[in-house]
């Protein structure tokens, strides 16, 4: 299939079809390298596949250890409510220009993607601050969820995420279910957002398991490219 021309987001195919292409955000939360990291090589093992499946999409990596990801403090507190009383964004401070510049910058790149995975380890019950950050950075009221009479609406309607989610014991199942507090907490922050087609995908019990370490991850692997298959549709 031979691309023609691209335009506005889609790619007119020499048979004629019009595809429209699609941007990921492959948002991972781990300073630790693919090889010494499950969730991340599942991750890997997904975004490769879901590469061959959707060649006309763009996947851009957000490494969150990596890049700048502002938290909300008393600068930005103090900056937002200027703004709401209108100082004009030149008038701020540059270091609360630095940061709101950055946040929205961060929530500009979220709002222009179609689909999202999110590939983090369970660090004490949870997920690692940065990634409370980062949702911090996008549940923005009036760009992703707005106030209504019947009380908050989610405003990003129509797409997808993943959540790849490491962790060293069982939480899907057994006595730790109600233990698990990232991906609960991230599917409901997603839902608020308007982002009802979520799906985990738990890399669980190596540690508890550590002899079965190998054979959890190809499982996932396995499970990674199935739902690479359909992630793009
Ligand atoms: C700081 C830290 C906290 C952890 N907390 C938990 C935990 O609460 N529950 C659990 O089952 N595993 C916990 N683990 C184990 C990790 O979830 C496990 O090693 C997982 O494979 C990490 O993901 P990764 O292999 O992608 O880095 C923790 C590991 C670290 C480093």
């Amino acid at each position: 299939m031979q691309q023609a021309y691209q335009a506005h987001n889609k790619v007119h195919t020499s048979e004629g079809m019009i595809t429209k292409m699609a941007k990921v955000l492959y948002i991972t939360a781990n300073p630790n390298s693919v090889e010494d990291s499950f969730g991340l090589s599942v991750g890997q093992t997904f975004v490769d596949a879901y590469r061959q499946a959707n060649p006309q999409d763009e996947v851009v990596r957000v490494d969150l250890f990596k890049e700048d990801i502002p938290m909300i403090d008393g600068t930005v507190l103090d900056a937002w409510n200027k703004l709401r009383q209108g100082t004009a964004f030149g008038d701020l401070s540059p270091e609360a220009q630095a940061k709101v510049g950055r946040m929205g910058e961060v929530l500009d790149q979220f709002l222009e993607a179609d689909r999202y995975v999110f590939v983090t380890p369970m660090w004490n019950l949870s997920f690692p601050p940065v990634v409370k950050a980062y949702i911090d950075n996008v549940l923005i009221a009036g760009k992703t969820f707005k106030y209504t009479e019947a009380g908050p609406a989610g405003l990003l309607n129509g797409k997808k995420v993943l959540h790849i989610q490491a962790r060293g014991g069982m939480y899907s199942e057994g006595p730790a279910v109600d233990f698990e507090f990232g991906d609960k907490y991230l599917k409901a922050v997603m839902n608020f957002i308007g982002i009802t087609d979520y799906e985990t995908l738990a890399v669980e019990g190596m540690n508890a398991l550590p002899a079965e370490a190998e054979n959890i991850k190809a499982k996932a692997k396995e499970r990674a490219v199935e739902i690479a298959k359909t992630f793009g549709k």
